[in-house]
């Protein structure tokens, strides 16, 4: 994971949970689903709502403003596929939450 942050104590996110975190100036939303972590960006491509306030329905966390939902296995949105969420690969070691910023 050559561009890889610790963002976050791994017992800090329950399952089922999801919040924003902050990782060299951008905003992500952490999201634990069963165990799982999963790191996408946090501002909604509909009007720029914080994903991190949303609520989680398996792996399918809604805005909070208007309701799009979105797989953040794989950033999908499921009512306007042409408005994906940008996702980031994010893995466990030692306890801490890891995730992958592209290199730009
Ligand atoms: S701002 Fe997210 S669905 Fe409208």
């Amino acid at each position: 994971m050559p561009n890889g942050y610790d963002i976050a104590e791994a017992d800090s996110l329950a399952p089922g949970k999801a919040r924003t975190v902050e990782v060299r100036g951008r905003r992500l939303t952490l999201v634990n689903v069963d165990g799982r972590f999963h790191a996408i960006d946090d501002a909604c491509p509909h009007r720029g709502s914080s994903l991190g306030e949303g609520f989680l329905d398996g792996c399918v966390l809604h805005c909070p403003l208007h309701g799009w939902g979105f797989d953040v296995t794989t950033g999908e949105c499921e009512v306007r596929p042409d408005k994906p969420v940008k996702t980031y690969p994010a893995v466990v070691r030692d306890g801490k939450v890891w995730v992958e910023l592209d290199a730009a």
